[in-house]
This record gives structure tokens, sequence and C-alpha cells, in this order.
């Protein structure tokens, strides 16, 4: 069996970590390809080292660029190196564009690609990921769905059951094997001794990329920080648009920008957090696991199952709604959660054992 693994983005880096020790330790042949969409250390290279990925066997160096740019600029180098290599199967994982690039080039070389969480719907065409998730999932021949909403969804899209399998949560698998070496105090440097603390991430278009959007969010955030701390580490993007906003967040002292975390810093920080506000989409997932209470700044979650059993509220684009929501966790209501079926950190192996049938 020659499998082919396609990340590019630092969500896909984790859920490809597990899935590839899965299918390691059936002898599988493997080359993974890096697309280069993320590029900085503290996006790319200290991840794969926390997560125990060996380095990239191919790296497209395809960079930042506008949508257009940056698939196409996949679907060129992946295409040669596609033309050259034997492949049985390739992998793409969850929503970004190199996921859409890379099962667009596959699936017109007739090369079979299997799509790891498939079927999220945020309804919600205006998210870049939305667009990639509909396409990735028509073009691929096998979908690993993490939930059953994510089934229903395909159903409803007219793809055959025959390509569907519910395997769970390959996030979960990478947090089941991080969370004991995260939980080490070494790893929550950037909590700065609070025990209490509101962990912060931004990074959605939708939030970030509107000034005025972002003003507010910041302003919200140094309210809540009187109340209790906030950490925020800021992505690369939110970073430059903060940037070119030229808000001073020193006049809040518990409000602390600090630079992106490496993933077992962010899940020590999360696993320790009072609770997540956050726009990601893996973050509502891992603090369901750990049962923190999240609150989601989307109108719209593709991960219903994180509402529905776990611990995610979403609060909109509402901050009087965020603050209020914050202070009744202060005040010690949580919403409790359970964990969704499947999230059992055996996902990875339920993939290859598909995969090598
Ligand atoms: C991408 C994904 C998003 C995912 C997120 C996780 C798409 C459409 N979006 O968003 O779904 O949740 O990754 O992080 O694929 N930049 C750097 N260094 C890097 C990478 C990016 O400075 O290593 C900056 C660049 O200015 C770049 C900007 O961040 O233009 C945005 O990067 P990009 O990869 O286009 O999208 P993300 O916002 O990271």
């Amino acid at each position: 069996m020659q499998l082919m693994h396609v990340v590019g983005a630092r969500p896909n880096f984790i859920k490809a970590a597990p899935v590839y020790a899965a299918c390691a330790k059936r002898g599988f042949w493997q080359t993974l390809v890096h697309t280069g969409q993320h590029y900085d250390d503290s996006m790319s290279a200290v991840l794969f080292k926390e997560l125990e990925l060996p380095p990239p066997d191919i790296n497209l160096q395809v960079g930042s660029g506008s949508h257009a740019e940056q698939t196409a600029g996949v679907m060129v180098s992946l295409e040669a190196v596609l033309q050259k290599a034997r492949t049985d199967w390739v992998v793409v994982y969850g929503d970004v564009n190199s996921t859409l690039a890379a099962a667009l080039v596959c699936a017109k070389l007739g090369v079979p690609v299997a799509h790891v969480e498939a079927g999220l719907r945020s309804f919600d065409r205006r998210m870049p990921e939305e667009i990639n998730r509909v396409l990735t999932d028509q073009l691929c021949v096998m979908l690993f769905t993490p939930s059953q909403d994510a089934d229903a969804n395909l159903l409803r899209e007219g793809i055959g059951t025959e390509k569907i399998r519910f395997v769970g949560n390959v996030m979960v698998d990478a947090l089941v094997r991080a969370l004991p070496i995260a939980e080490n105090r070494v790893w929550g440097k950037a909590a700065r001794g609070y025990e209490r603390f509101a962990l912060v991430t931004l990074h959605r278009p939708s939030n970030v990329d509107d000034p005025a959007r972002l003003a507010g969010i910041l302003e919200s955030l140094a309210r809540i920080s009187h109340r209790l701390p906030v950490i925020f580490p800021v992505h690369p993007r939110s970073q430059r648009r903060i940037s070119a906003l030229g808000v001073d967040v020193r006049t809040s002292p518990a409000l602390h920008l600090v630079a992106p975390l490496s993933y077992l810093e962010c899940l020590n920080l999360e696993r320790r957090a009072t609770m997540v506000i956050t726009d990601s989409g893996g973050i509502q997932e891992e603090t369901t696991f750990l049962g923190v209470p999240c609150l989601t700044l989307r109108d719209t979650s593709e991960r219903p199952v994180t509402i529905r059993l776990g611990t995610n509220i979403l609060v909109g684009l509402d901050y009087t709604r965020l603050e209020e929501e914050v202070d009744t966790i202060i005040s010690g209501v949580v919403k409790k959660g359970s964990i969704p079926p499947l999230w059992d950190g055996h996902a990875a192996e339920r993939i290859a054992d598909t995969l090598a049938s």
C-alpha cells in the first residue's frame, strides 16, 4: 500500500499525525507532502516536532497569496509530483485551500483520494472553508466523518453510502496522545502564573479582516480582562490586522497578546483555562473533549455536535451576549457536556484499517 498525505496548514498537521502513525504501524509506504501554505516555524516546523510527524518528504513551498493564487499554486506543483510518483491513495485533511487543491488534482488524474474530516457543514458559503468542504467531498472517493451529522450532510448532497465511513475524530486522537505530555507545567508558561484565565484564539476573516469588528472585539476583550485575565495568542493573519488598526492594548494590563503557541502549549492552556473564547473549529472540538467551557464568536458552526453534546456555546457577533456568557461562567454556572460518539482516540486506526481493506 502506497499512501500520500497532503497537508498545508496548522490544523492539517494535527489531523495527519495520528493517521500517519496508524498507517506506519500497518507497514504502509508513506509520502508526506507539505504544500507550504503555512511556513512560519511557529505555524509549521514546531508542530511537526511536537506531533512526532517526520519532516515532509516534499515541500511545494506555495506560501501565502489570494485564494486563487494559493489554490492554483498547490494544484500546479502537486500535479507534477503525482505524475512522477506511484500512489494507491492520496489522503487530504480538513477544509483549507490545500485540501481542495489536492482533491481536485487527484480527481482529474484519476488518483483515488480520501478525505479525513468529511461532511462538516456550516451552511455559510461566505466562509472559504465551506466552499472547500463541499467541493472536496464531491471529489473524494472515500469520506471519513467525525460525527453522524456529517454522514447526514453527505447523504443529503447525493453522495453514496458506500463512500462514507463514520470513524470518529482524529483531532481527539492527537489530543489523547499529546495531553499527558502537554500537562507538564513546562508547557504552561504562556498562562503567566494565572490560576484562572480566559484563552482567546481568533483568526477567521469574518472576525479579523473587518477593522470595525476587530476593534470591537479587542474592546470587549479589554473589558473582560478586568474580570478575568485574558491570554490571546495571535495568529499571523490577526497580527497583521491588529498592527494595521494601531490599537494600543497595553492600556489593559490583564489582556495579554502573545505569539502563536505551540500545539502542546495550547493544549496545556486549553486544559487549564476557565473558559476559551474562539472562532477555531478544532478548538471547539478540543474544549468539548476536555469539558472546558467554550464561547464561539461565530453565527454558525460546522461542528454542531460540540453544541448539542459538548461545552460549546455560539455567541454570534454580539459582544453584550459574549460578556454576559463570560460573567455566567465566572459565577460558576457552566454548561455540562458529554463526549460525542467515537471521539475515543482510535479514529486513525479505523481509517488505516479501512484503507487497508
Ligand atoms: C488557514 C485556513 C483556515 C484555518 C487556518 C488555521 C484557508 C482558506 N484557511 O487560514 O481554514 O483555520 O489556516 O490556521 O485555507 N501567514 C503567516 N505565516 C504563515 C502562514 C500565514 O504570516 O505561516 C499569514 C500571511 O500573511 C497570510 C495570512 O497569514 O496571508 C493568512 O494565511 P492563509 O494560509 O491564507 O490562511 P489562514 O488565515 O492561516
